[in-house]
Formats: structure tokens, sequence, C-alpha cells
């Protein structure tokens, strides 16, 4: 298993719509692996591909239980929402490609979603609370939108400036 390097925006690659995926093999469980390793050591609950660099319909999710631990990781490969409830969900959501900036944002309260899981077996899911925000926010991802996106232009553009500042400070001087 690798940890690999996560995107920060602003960044075109964010923007990019990922690929289905045709076939479940090892390739794609070495880098639901890789990807796993990678939102842990980020100390994360969810990551898509494309935050690494992987232009496919590919999530992985772990959301901390009630007493606040992880080890229960869900794989979504392709995944579909088919049904949103009507309810909604305010969340303050973060991003691993937007460090240390977070915002309310309102989505369906409940989803149904369908995937292959990591064996290539379709599969149903039933979320709600944190786990539905999870989902939705990481398959926002698959289609180049991002939290801030949900967010008013005027915030959004304040962090983004924020990032690509922090991003210049960090680059190698030549
Ligand atoms: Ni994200």
């Amino acid at each position: 298993m690798a940890v690999l390097p996560i995107i920060v925006a602003p960044d075109p690659r964010l923007k990019v719509v990922s690929e289905p995926v045709s076939v479940v093999d090892d390739g794609i469980r070495a880098l639901l692996d890789d990807m796993l390793a990678s939102m842990y050591d980020a100390v994360g609950i969810g990551l898509a591909a494309i935050q690494v660099g992987v232009n496919k319909r590919i999530v992985v999710i772990d959301v901390v239980n009630d007493k606040g631990e992880q080890g229960n990781p869900v794989f979504l490969i392709n995944p579909e929402i088919v049904w949103t409830s009507d309810d909604d969900r305010v969340h303050e959501e973060g991003c691993l490609s937007l460090p240390e900036h977070y915002a309310e944002v309102v989505r369906p309260d409940e989803v149904r979603v369908t995937y292959l899981d990591r064996d290539g077996e379709a599969q149903e899911l039933h979320a709600a609370g944190i786990l539905s925000t999870c989902i939705q926010h990481e398959l926002d991802h698959l289609e180049g939108i991002l939290f801030v996106d949900h967010i008013s232009s005027m915030r959004r553009n304040m962090i983004l400036r924020k990032l690509k500042k922090l991003k210049r400070q960090n680059e190698p001087v030549r």
C-alpha cells in the first residue's frame, strides 16, 4: 500500500469528470487500498480517485462511528444516486483538497446509491446522516464539483484565493 499525494485546489484536475470503471480487477483493488491508506494518512473520512489524480469513478469512505472511531470502509465503484429524500440536512463540510476550510452545505438527508463493490458485485446502499452527506460530497468530485461550489461565490473565491496563495508560498525557490 502506498500513500499518494492529494491534489489541493485550485487545480484543473479537480474539475475533470471521471470515467466509469469497466472491469474491477487487481489494479483497481490496489488503487482502492492506496486511496484508503492516503485518506487515513490525511485524517479524512472520504476520498475520490480524482483527488489523487486518477480519472476514474471510484470513492472510498469511512465515516467515524459514535465512539469517534474509523475501521469500516466502504468502497464505491461507478456509484450512482438513484433516490434522494425530500428532507435536507446541513453539515459543516471540509475536504482533503481544501485543507483547513469548512462551510455549511445543504444536501438531501438520505440517499440510495447503487455501485460495484471491490469484488465487482452490484450493491445498493441506503444512507442517512453523515454517511449520506459524505457520499454526496464524494460523488460530486466525480463530476468535478467541490463543496465550495455549493456556497456563495464570494466565500468560494475567498477560500480558493487563500489556498492559491498558500501553494505559492510552499513552492520551492529555484
Ligand atoms: Ni472532498
